[in-house]
């Protein structure tokens, strides 16, 4: 069984970014610059944010979190996004989801500027993958094909499923299974006997948002799983949507949590945010 490693392959990639990094201060005069939008005060999403922060910071990028109020009407929220959509020390722009439920998310992706959208999300950026030409891709769904061509995991030609259908992962993952030539089943909270897909599966992306949803009965000996889950537990220990220890004969390779998917997630926002900025710079100089 190959572990997954996602801790040290993105401690690697975010080292091969420094001398990028190095190049576009010499080359601008500052380092490349990523703002994060944080609103309210969820706990997980105030981790994530400070987790983003703290690669930036270690890879010579340049970031500053903009802590809004729970409360803060759309209105509000939309000027601060225009305000870094403006600012030109400003490469990437993040607003960390999920946000209160009276702000809306396709405001957000709609007024993000597709060339600061470091996530990748931006509606813009959503129909350029949808043609097969993303500039920027959404980090986990990166992540994880990073991880694959790490570790040299071909999935051309494989049975690839996809459990979840959100805009962040589930959706923009099985495009680029397929765009890898991969056959794409992708199944949801209302598919009918999920096992009779995940068993059948060469590669499992479980991105379902389920403690420890699956387990040793739903996968097929010597298949590729890769979970995308991140639950914390009362003692402060984190788990997936998979049950880890039960595959750990079963599958060819498999990802931890941690250590799997979440760095590679947050390396894949790095180097969006290091191209973003450097396809700004050669603009400058048209
Ligand atoms: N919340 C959970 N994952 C993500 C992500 O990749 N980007 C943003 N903006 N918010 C998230």
């Amino acid at each position: 069984m190959i572990l997954l490693d996602g801790k040290s392959v993105a401690a690697a990639r975010r080292e091969a970014l420094k001398p990028r990094v190095e190049s576009f201060k010499s080359k601008v005069g500052r380092a490349p610059h990523l703002s994060v939008v944080l609103v309210g005060d969820d706990p997980a999403s105030r981790v994530y944010v400070r987790n983003k922060e703290k690669a930036c910071h270690n890879t010579g990028i340049d970031s500053k979190v903009y802590n809004l109020p729970a409360d803060i009407s759309q209105e509000a929220l939309d000027q601060q996004i225009e305000i870094l959509n403006a600012d030109t020390t400003v490469d990437g722009i993040l607003v960390q989801l999920p946000v209160p439920k009276h702000l809306s998310v396709e405001s957000i992706m709609k007024k993000i500027k597709p060339e600061k959208d470091a996530d990748g999300l931006t509606y813009m950026n959503s129909g350029f993958l949808l043609a097969g030409n993303a500039i920027v891709k959404p980090c986990t769904p990166l992540g994880i094909m990073r991880i694959l061509e790490h570790y040299k995991i071909n999935v051309e030609g494989m049975k690839a499923v996809v459990v979840g259908r959100s805009q962040i992962v589930g959706k923009p993952m099985t495009l680029l299974l397929s765009d890898a030539n991969a056959t794409v089943t992708m199944c949801h909270s209302k598919t009918k006997d999920l096992k009779s897909y995940t068993l059948n599966a060469d590669i499992v992306v479980v991105a379902a948002g389920k403690r420890r949803f699956l387990g040793r009965g739903d996968f097929k000996a010597g298949s590729v799983v890769i979970d995308v889950g991140m639950h914390g537990s009362g003692a402060g220990e984190l788990c997936g949507d998979v049950r880890f220890e039960e595959l750990l004969d079963v599958a060819a390779a498999i990802t931890p949590v941690p250590g799997g998917v979440g760095p590679m997630t947050i390396c894949s926002l790095l180097e969006n945010t290091v191209q973003l900025a450097e396809l700004r710079a050669i603009n400058y100089q048209k």
